[in-house]
């Protein structure tokens, strides 16, 4: 029977055979001892002497890192141990090249980037990545359960959701095109059809600058709900958060563990997490040591000092109208103020989340559009939705990559998808 590495625990004293690939290999006189990788961990091989044909035995020390390896054995748990090995007897190895690019030694991370292709199979990346999966599926299964339909919203786009200076252009048959920011602006169109929507998919941003929490391509997973003020929408949010977070940190227990990560940090105490409003987080910006005038939009450092004031992640709420996009509403008694949230996560790490109420009357966001230089035409279609049954709404926006690499623990953004993209790299 063909198992997988992380069933060995419930198969000891039992014959199996394992499939994977070689992962290490020390070879001490008639005994050898070999890392077998598969999709699901790795586990350690056994190999004696007496216990194997002798060619095979001999032929252990010319295998390659790498090789395909089909084995079978006796499943055992060795004295003092805590994890089960197999006692190897008999092994078959598919031909491979010798000299595996990626080695035991320190590899710097362009190197490892540029061989990501072979990089992925590293037990700690692809811990990453069954973490990622069950992150993705996560997100769907809570929407799913809380009534949304997914909603596939288009990559091509004439629109520009976030603002204009972050834009890849296409020559779309003659015509301007971009590739799509964000689901958001088409989410909205589609709420009006099935109430609660939510797009994932791909988002581009035209960043420029290269940094540890921004990628030129990454994954959106975009809510958006009719009969939803701003402040339902912060709630929801931090369901959404929890149920997410309890579901990875039960079912990528183990890899969370190897990463080093607890998995009882995903889970927070049973208070709401903290709203701050803009105002209030100035004055706690100020009182360490931060004055910033009135307006700005909060940097990457000020929410660093920020979350690290906080054990749980808080909102940020009612940010100045300046610092938001064209399709939010502003608060009725401070017009001054969009009712738009961010979600930043603790101990230093940030936004996570942008979201907030939707602007409804056509004629403000008429002028929103005109006053942000945005192409009134390529919105025309966003501006029947306000011409035709327009009601309250509201959405929010969380990255798949920003999460992953707040769940994981890690220092840059490019581990948390299989193949990042930035301004100097698009490749492999
Ligand atoms: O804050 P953003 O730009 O908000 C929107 O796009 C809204 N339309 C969302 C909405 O209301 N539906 O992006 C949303 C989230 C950010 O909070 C961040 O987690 C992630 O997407 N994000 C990025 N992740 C990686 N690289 C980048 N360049 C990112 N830009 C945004
Ligand atoms: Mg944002």
């Amino acid at each position: 029977m063909i198992i997988s590495t992380r069933a060995l625990e419930a198969h000891i004293g039992a014959t199996v055979a394992l499939r994977g690939w070689l992962l290490s290999k020390q070879v001490r006189g008639k005994l050898a001892f070999l890392g077998l990788r598969d999709g699901e961990g790795v586990a350690q091989l056994v190999c004696e002497a007496r216990s194997l044909p002798e060619d095979i035995f001999a032929s252990l020390g010319s295998l390659g890192l790498e090789t395909p390896l089909e084995v079978k054995g006796r499943v055992v748990l060795p004295p003092g141990k805590t994890r089960p090995e197999l006692a190897v007897s008999s092994l078959r190895a598919s031909p491979c090249d010798p000299d595996y690019p990626i080695g035991r030694k320190e590899h710097g991370p362009d190197f490892l980037m540029e061989k990501r292709h072979l990089w992925l199979r590293a037990p700690r990346q692809a811990a990453i990545l069954r973490i990622r999966s069950s992150l993705e599926f996560a997100c769907e299964d809570f929407l799913h359960q809380e009534g949304f339909y997914r909603f596939d919203s288009p990559l091509i786009t004439p629109t520009a959701c976030e603002g204009t200076s972050q834009l890849f252009e296409l020559d779309y048959f003659g015509k301007k095109a971009y590739l799509s920011q964000s689901g958001q602006l088409y989410a909205e169109a589609g709420i009006a059809a099935l109430e609660r929507v939510y797009t994932m998919g791909p988002c581009f941003r035209a960043e420029k600058s290269v940094t540890r929490r921004h990628l030129t391509e990454f994954w959106g997973v975009e809510p958006e709900m009719a009969h939803v003020d701003a402040e339902a929408n912060m709630a929801f949010q931090e369901r959404f958060i929890r149920a997410v977070l309890s579901k990875v940190a039960v079912e990528r227990e183990q890899d969370l563990v190897e990463l080093g990560r607890d998995p009882g940090s995903l889970e927070f105490g049973p208070g709401a997490f903290p709203v701050l409003l803009y105002d209030e987080v100035l004055a706690l910006l100020a009182k360490e040591g931060r004055e910033k005038p009135w307006g700005e939009d909060l940097s990457v450092e000020d929410e660093e000092v920020l979350t690290r004031l906080f054990a749980t992640p808080i909102f940020v709420y009612k940010y100045p109208v300046a610092c938001r996009a064209f399709y939010i509403e502003v608060d009725s008694a401070r017009p001054e103020l969009a009712l738009a949230s961010d979600c930043l996560m603790p101990d230093g790490f940030g936004e996570i989340i942008s979201g907030g109420q939707r602007a409804r009357d056509l004629g403000f966001l008429e002028a929103r559009i005109a006053a942000q230089g945005l192409g009134r035409e390529s919105l025309e279609w966003y501006l029947d939705l306000r011409r035709w049954g327009s009601v309250i709404h509201s959405g929010f926006g969380m990255g798949i990559e920003r999460m992953l690499r707040w769940i994981c623990g890690l220092h840059h953004i490019r581990e948390a998808i299989p193949f990042a993209r930035n301004p100097q790299r698009y490749s492999p």
